[in-house]
């Protein structure tokens, strides 16, 4: 049985999408599984003028998928209460703090708190100011901050946004969430790296040609044009998930499997990212946006037919660009990423070309391949290895086999979920799997650059939906004589 965690968690957003999809499943799973127990308490804030009943119904529903007892599901619901708050209006915290405080006894939490910013980040530094100059951080007990993504929008917004939370909590208080660090084969990532002797040695510039993350949507934007349109690809999922599989794939083996070893050696490659100027960002970047197409027989919207789109929308959904790292052990190897929105297929898959052997016994052969490993992070998870083998037959003929593993699709799906993990995480004080502000600077500093080079340039580009992208995409890789190893679009792969 888990250790039991106390604490009052306060989640503003609490009538919220994410607050619903994600953070009560994620709170039941942690209840089910005895983290959270007897000691806990939740408090729901938004505007709207719910009332503890109404507000039970909702987090009843929310967890109706996870299938739960109904009487499990009633007692964990009594565990939450809501507090209608605007939370630009101070007096609201006031009647916050009370509550929490009465919360604190009846539960006894140890005077433990979770503050959750659940919304929009616009409301971020409003709330942080307001929980310190209202008092609402405890004296005893911990005091937690967990804030979604974005953490800003270029460098100057997320130093301001940084600056503004460190005022109220140190930084070992604040928890910034990247959810990519709570799925699990992005945890697996410096098990399988580091706990396999066949691949310690091999991961560096003597043997691997380049490197390729693929983060491959196939859905549109759906709801999320508001949001959408000020992020794009670059913001939404370069700057944040790309750069921290990124760090995962190419840091050097931590001292310890502790946050401050593990942070140690990803500060190195944030720092070893080379930077780019205009020109070299907008030769090495490149963006687009999709259009409509008949996918399967039916018609796909474009970017800019889309609900809540601008009709001259000048937002990338579309991303993919050459990152050099200025680090020995990585000199002159590229690393190719791609990321969009209506790519012809989901999948987050991680690929690692090994170099040609020197001198092959059996020459080269137009049939062999270079040895490749792919971790696929999701939505299947697992690796393959693809190495060249002698064709059955009396020849001597080379030709690629492919060894692989997935993970159990059942077992996959039973396994804790991101949110879960993370809140757990939060709940013990374990801050290895979020962003910290060494990371996110030396990111948006990098992001910048790019985004600083497309705004010079009038056009959007266009992609086709259910594509892999425009032409420039590919170009980007063939004019270093290479090409991305997952290519849906052309044949039937793995994802
Ligand atoms: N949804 C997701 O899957 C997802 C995924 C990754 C990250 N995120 C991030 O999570 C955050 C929340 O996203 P969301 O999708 O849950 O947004 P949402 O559905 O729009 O929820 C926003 C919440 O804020 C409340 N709110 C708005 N203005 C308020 C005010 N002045 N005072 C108090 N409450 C107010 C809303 O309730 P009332 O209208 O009742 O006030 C609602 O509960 C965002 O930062 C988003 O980027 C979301």
């Amino acid at each position: 049985m888990p250790e039991e965690s106390r604490a009052v968690i306060i989640i503003f957003g609490g009538s919220g999408d994410l607050a619903s999809r994600k953070l009560y499943p994620a709170l039941f799973n942690l209840y089910r599984r005895g983290v959270l127990a007897e000691h806990f308490a939740v408090i729901g804030t938004a505007r709207r003028p719910w009332s503890d009943e109404h507000y039970h119904e909702v987090v009843e529903t929310a967890i109706a998928g996870l299938n739960p007892e109904p009487a499990q599901a009633h007692a964990f619901a009594q565990h939450f209460f809501y507090q209608s708050h605007d939370v630009t209006d101070a007096d609201h915290y006031i009647t916050l703090k009370n509550l929490a405080a009465k919360l604190d006894d009846q539960f006894a939490t140890g005077g433990n708190r979770v503050f959750y910013m659940a919304m929009a980040p616009d409301f971020f530094e409003t709330i942080a100011s307001h929980l310190k100059s209202e008092h609402l951080l405890t004296d005893v007990g911990f005091n937690r901050l967990i804030i979604e993504k974005p953490f800003g929008h270029d460098y100057a917004s997320a130093k301001e946004l940084n600056d503004s939370l460190t005022a109220t909590f140190d930084d070992d208080q604040i928890f910034r969430i990247d959810h990519y660090l709570g799925k699990e084969m992005i945890q697996n990532l410096l098990a399988f790296r580091f706990d396999n002797t066949i691949f310690e040695g091999i991961w560096n510039k003597k043997y691997i040609d380049n490197i390729q993350i693929t983060l491959a949507e196939a859905v549109g934007v759906e709801e999320r044009a508001g949001y959408y349109e000020k992020a794009g690809a670059l913001r939404d999922m370069v700057q944040n998930h790309v750069m921290q599989v990124l760090s995962y794939l190419t840091m050097d083996k931590p001292k310890s499997f502790t946050t401050n070893d593990i942070l140690a050696e990803k500060d190195k490659v944030f720092a070893a990212l080379k930077p780019y100027d205009l020109a070299t960002a907008k030769a090495n970047f490149v963006r687009a946006q999709y259009v409509g197409a008949e996918v399967d027989g039916k018609a796909v919207r474009g970017y800019r037919e889309e609900e809540g789109v601008a009709a001259d929308s000048q937002t990338a959904t579309f991303v993919a660009g050459k990152i050099m790292l200025d680090m020995p052990q990585w000199q002159g190897v590229p690393i190719y990423i791609r990321t969009g929105k209506r790519l012809t297929r989901k999948s987050t898959q991680l690929t690692l070309t090994f170099k040609p052997v020197a001198a092959p016994l059996f020459g080269q052969s137009a049939d062999s391949k270079p040895d490749t490993l792919t971790i696929y992070i999701e939505p299947s998870e697992g690796y393959s290895l693809q190495l060249n083998g002698k064709a059955l037959g009396t020849g001597l003929t080379i030709e690629p086999d492919e060894l692989r593993y997935r993970h159990d699709p059942k077992a996959a799906a039973a396994a804790p979920e991101a949110y879960e993990r993370l809140i757990n995480n939060v709940l013990e004080g374990d801050q290895t799997n979020f962003t910290h502000w060494s990371e996110l600077s030396a990111s948006w500093h990098f992001i910048d650059a790019i985004q600083a080079a497309w705004s010079q340039e009038p056009n959007m580009p266009t992609y086709p939906a259910a594509t892999m992208g425009p032409q420039a995409a590919f170009d980007l890789l063939s004019r270093d004589g290479r090409e991305w190893f997952w290519q849906p679009h052309r044949v039937q792969m793995a994802d």
